[in-house]
């Protein structure tokens, strides 16, 4: 998930099925959402990992991502909808 609010790039809900792993494609991905962004002008993209989730940010870090000093807050005001993804 790709977006941008005008200030800054946002990216959610990265991820490669397990038995894909490992072979590049979350680089590609990530490759096509930097695209995407810089073509829209976006100068810097945000993401946020939970701190627990050690691999992803490894991950992260492999393609260039370096982790701010900032406080990430929220604010919950209903329950997420859940999404449906249909099986590849
Ligand atoms: C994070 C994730 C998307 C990476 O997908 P992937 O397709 O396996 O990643 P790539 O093959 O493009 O990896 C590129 C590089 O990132 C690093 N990397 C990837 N997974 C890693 C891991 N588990 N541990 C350490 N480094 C890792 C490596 O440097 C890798 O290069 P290499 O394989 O040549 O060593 C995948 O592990 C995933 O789906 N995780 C679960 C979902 C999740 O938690 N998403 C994040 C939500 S915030």
């Amino acid at each position: 998930m790709v977006g941008y609010e005008g200030h800054r790039g946002w990216i959610n809900y990265l991820a490669v099925r397990p038995d894909c792993q490992r072979q590049g494609h979350a680089r590609q991905i990530m490759e096509e959402a930097e695209r995407l962004l810089r073509e829209a002008g976006c100068p810097k993209i945000n993401l946020q990992i939970r701190s627990t989730n050690t691999e992803v940010i490894a991950f992260y870090k492999s393609i260039g991502y370096r982790v701010d000093d900032v406080v990430s807050m929220s604010k919950r005001l209903g329950a997420d909808e859940p999404y449906q993804v249909e099986p590849l």
